[in-house]
């Protein structure tokens, strides 16, 4: 008969009690589907008394998450702590130095060392999975590593981030400030304890970072990413965008160009009928495209107890029948240095401006644009109650830079009252 698979699990919050908790419930269940039976030896967090809603007298303690990974009675460590530095990086560290296989669902972490972390964990035949670092319940690291290995993966884009996502939901469909849904999410406990993580796109980047590096075989590049949060996005962008047609949503986008990697999570408007102009509330959806395939359209819960745990026991699962990839989809020394490149390929943009109601204000606007070659798709002016008129423009597809160079061209004139926001539209 098989030996059970022994985990030690450091983090005892949301996603680890949620972990306890299915290997309690589904005991059978799991043995059932890998051969072998899944036991907890050890568990570790930093206060002991805590009432965690789930029964610990089964387990070993360890305050030191270092001493947990290190136990001679643990096969996997899993790492639920979170962080990019500290004790999860130490931990992790330690249990692949001790010969164990690692699970985690900490995207700083992987997004910032995943590279050393991955050529460390392949020298010492150890595997780290981390299905529940990117899009919560959603198997979308499997999908890209195993269902679509046949596949030259063309663009990958996604919403992976449910707290913005959430916010953005209740400022179009209440019409509240961002201010205004902000404090609702973090009343409801949605937003991190570092706020920045979720509204300033540092969390969805760690994300994006990640499926790029298994789309594309490059190092995970968090730094590469052209990261704009939603702390700007006004309330008067996304009712205009919805006038449009369009809504706003924190979308992360990664291809390869000609020029190298391209990455950014930037707030884009999608067309309100679209797959991505659907999602509401705190779901996650990804979007793959490959050269076979064509395009898969993964959706679902991006976080909380149930679906990031379920998410961890996919990876427990594997490594209780055997089953093991390279960290990344393919061995970390292989995985390329793509050069970062900005996006220049060309979209159509979305323009918000004051502009001084009075004559040549919008010829002056519409030949700055022209000068930078943007070529004007639609526009509209809002009534209004003093001198400024609200202008809205959307542009043919055309460069980034071009819009810069417009933008700051209209800065720099006396008929613009209030500075344009430029938002990219992405019609998928
Ligand atoms: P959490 O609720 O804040 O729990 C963190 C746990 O880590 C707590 O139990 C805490 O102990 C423990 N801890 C902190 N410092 C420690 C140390 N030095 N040694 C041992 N334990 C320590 O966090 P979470 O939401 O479960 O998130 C855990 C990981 O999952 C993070 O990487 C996060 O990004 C990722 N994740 C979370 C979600 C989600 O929906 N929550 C979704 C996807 C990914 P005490 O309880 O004693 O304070
Ligand atoms: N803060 C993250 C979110 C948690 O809102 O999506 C899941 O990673």
């Amino acid at each position: 008969m098989a030996q059970p698979l022994r985990l030690g699990i450091a983090g005892l919050g949301t996603v680890g009690t949620g972990v306890v908790k299915i290997v309690r419930k589904h005991a059978a269940l799991l043995e059932a589907r890998t051969g072998r039976r899944i036991a907890i030896s050890a568990v570790s967090a930093r206060d002991r008394a805590k009432d965690r809603g789930v029964n610990l007298n089964d387990y070993a303690w360890e305050t030191d998450a270092v001493a947990l990974a290190r136990r001679d009675d643990v096969d996997v460590f899993v790492e639920l702590i979170g962080g990019d530095e500290g004790p999860a990086k130490a931990a992790v560290e330690a249990a692949l130095a001790a010969g164990k296989d690692v699970v985690t669902a900490n995207k700083a972490l992987l997004a910032m060392h995943g590279q050393a972390l991955a050529e460390t964990a392949e020298a010492a035949g150890r595997a780290i999975r981390f299905e529940a670092a990117v899009a919560g319940g959603i198997p979308v690291i499997k999908a890209l590593t195993e269902g679509l290995a046949g596949n030259e993966i063309t663009r990958v884009m996604g919403v992976m981030n449910g707290t913005c996502n959430y916010i953005l939901t209740r400022m179009e469909k209440a019409g509240l400030t961002y201010e205004e849904a902000f404090a609702e999410a973090d009343g409801l406990g949605y937003v991190e304890a570092d706020p920045t993580l979720d509204v300033g796109g540092i969390d969805a980047g760690h994300k994006l970072a990640l499926l790029s590096a298994i789309a594309f075989g490059t190092r995970p590049d968090f730094g590469g990413i052209e990261l704009e949060g939603i702390e700007r996005v006004a309330i008067e962008d996304i009712r205009a965008a919805a006038d449009m047609g369009y809504r706003i949503k924190l979308l992360g986008v990664a291809q390869r160009t000609g020029r190298g990697l391209e990455q950014r999570m930037q707030p884009c408007l999608v067309p309100s009928k679209s797959p991505l102009g659907q999602l509401q509330g705190g779901t996650n959806m990804v979007v793959i495209e490959g050269d076979a395939v064509g395009q898969v359209v993964l959706r679902g819960p991006g976080a909380g107890e149930g679906p990031t745990a379920s998410a961890v026991m996919g990876d427990v699962c594997d490594l209780a029948r055997g089953f093991r990839l390279p960290v990344f989809g393919q061995p970390a020394a292989t995985l390329d240095a793509a050069p970062r490149a900005r996006s220049e390929l060309p979209a159509p943009f979305y323009l918000r401006m004051g502009l001084l109601d009075k004559p040549g204000a919008l010829a002056k606007v519409a030949a700055i644009l022209g000068n930078a070659g943007v070529s004007i798709d639609r526009m509209r002016q809002y009534g209004h109650a003093d001198t400024s008129a609200p202008v809205l423009i959307v542009t043919h597809r055309t460069a980034r830079s071009a819009i810069d160079t417009a933008l700051e061209a209209m800065s720099a004139t006396d008929v613009v009252t209030e500075a344009p926001v430029a938002l990219r539209i992405e019609h998928l």
